[in-house]
């Protein structure tokens, strides 16, 4: 049987996709090439801003219309061929349509109402019943969903991981207590819950036999993770001492995402000692400041302020002298004024982001924000936008200059989608590097180039050395 994924959100939706993958695998599932002739089809879907939602209602319209067609040519089949009528009842030769994620767990039964298309509505509490679903497919038979449970790590059993693939995100926390007044994550992942290091331990194991060679450790909040007495920091030496000791084929060990209010001088200094991280830790920072007005950040909830804010880059600039640093920002926020965007620009000079992920305020149901005086209207949060944009695009070109004439290490991707003669690859400051190879470069393999012009926002560069 065949199955076909889409994916829609943050990394953790991506690190459930690739479970729910393995857990496919191992019964002897098949990836279908398209959606058109797969057995089951899983959406993961996002809710954090509305046009994600949007999104997804216009697939699920499209795959009304495709069951519809599955159906019809199922008919067919019964009747030209009595009997392939068998085969087609015990291989019903149906899609069965699943959706889950943060839409799922926000909409529940509403979502079913409004697409009875969709099988399946697996909100995020319910996503150890999966394999029950799968079952049933296999027997064509129907699973009734029970109620969702608390959120379990230790009941994936299945590494989040693509064979293959060089890189795997692994989740240690699961869920946030931060309520940031715009922000619906703590609604449809609940409060915060940290994965016993044990588990994680375990899991990086599985992925070093695989021969991983990044990892991203995920949690909307890792700066938070508290499993007993084991905090942030500590689980992170542990895990770079566990990779040393074990000669762990994982070489690449970055974290998401940062919360500027719990990222301690204790984490910072993890990435000075070379002698414990081994050089393991990727010298990259997200922090997402989201704004640079303490009014907006109040009314954010964000619990810092700017000026706490610019100590810690401070502090992570002087223990982490190579470090690059990437950042979220958010404008147009309820009640923003013209001197807010201008004091968000100052705090960006300052920071000097060499990414950011920039956007504009839209309200989300059921979040205090949503129902805040003073909305701005559309047009004027664009216009903030296209200047905090052009701001951020000489900051980061001036700090990416920087690192020209430099040699860095890469993780290679493969074969470059713009030009079929030069390979791609990630920096260890998370930059994009591309470089002419006169030897092929399986994706995986770590090459040393030295990065000698910059085009938009990548490095073009030369071989140096092939690392491994
Ligand atoms: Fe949302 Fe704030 Fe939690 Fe991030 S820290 S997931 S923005 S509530
Ligand atoms: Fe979206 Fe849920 Fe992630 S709302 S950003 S998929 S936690």
């Amino acid at each position: 049987m065949t199955y076909f994924f889409e994916t829609y959100g943050c990394q953790m939706n991506k690190a459930e996709s690739a479970r729910f993958e393995s857990l496919l695998e191992s019964r002897g599932w098949q990836h279908a090439p398209g959606a058109q002739t797969a057995d089951l089809v899983l959406i993961n879907t996002c809710s954090v801003r509305e046009t994600a939602e949007t999104r997804v209602r216009g697939r699920l319209g499209w795959y009304a219309a495709l069951k519809a067609v599955r159906n019809r040519e199922k008919n067919a089949k019964n009747a030209a061929f009595p009997e392939a009528a068998v085969y087609a009842q015990e291989n019903s030769g149906a899609l069965t349509l699943v959706v889950t994620g943060c839409m799922a767990e926000r909409l529940a039964g509403a979502l079913k109402d409004e697409h009875p298309e969709v099988d399946y509505v697996m909100g995020n509490f319910q996503k150890k019943q999966f394999a029950r679903i799968v079952q049933a497919v296999e027997n064509a038979a129907f699973y009734q969903l029970g109620a969702g449970e608390p959120f379990d790590f230790e009941g994936g059993e299945f590494a989040p991981h693509t064979r293959g693939d060089a890189g795997a995100y692994v989740p240690i926390m699961h869920g946030c207590d931060n309520f940031c007044s715009y922000c619906i994550v703590p609604f449809v992942r609940g409060r915060e819950t940290s994965r016993p290091p044990a588990s994680v331990i375990r899991e990086l194991d599985f992925l070093s036999r695989d021969g991983v060679k990044e990892i991203t450790l995920l949690g909307q909040n890792v700066n938070s993770y508290r499993f007993e007495q084991c905090d942030f920091p500590s689980l992170l030496s542990l895990i770079l001492t566990h990779l040393e000791k074990t000669n762990s084929s994982i070489r690449w060990v970055r974290f998401l995402t940062s919360h500027p209010k719990d990222l301690s001088p204790r984490l910072i200094d993890l990435f000075a000692d070379d002698s414990l991280s081994g050089g393991r830790l990727c010298r990259h920072i997200h922090l997402p400041v989201q704004h640079g007005a303490n009014s907006v950040l109040g009314a954010m909830n964000r619990g810092y302020t700017r000026e706490h804010y610019l100590d810690l880059v401070r502090l992570i600039r002087e223990k982490i002298p190579d470090v690059s640093l990437s950042t979220d920002i958010l404008v147009g926020f309820p009640g923003e004024s013209q001197s807010d965007v201008e004091q968000t620009i100052a705090l960006m000079r300052e920071a000097r982001f060499e990414a950011a992920y920039t956007y504009y305020f839209n309200p989300r149901e059921g979040t205090p924000a949503a129902i805040l005086p003073n909305q701005i209207p559309l047009e004027a949060k664009k216009e903030r936008l296209a200047r905090v944009i052009d701001a951020h695009l000489e900051i980061s070109r001036q700090e990416m200059a920087r690192r020209l004439g430099k040699d860095a290490l890469v993780l290679v991707e493969g074969v470059s989608r713009d030009n079929p003669h030069e390979y791609i690859g990630r920096t260890e400051h998370d930059g994009h590097a591309a470089f002419a190879s006169p030897r092929h470069n399986p994706a995986g393999g770590f090459v040393t180039v030295r990065l000698c012009e910059l085009t938009g926002n990548t490095f073009r560069g030369k071989i140096i050395e092939y690392t491994e």
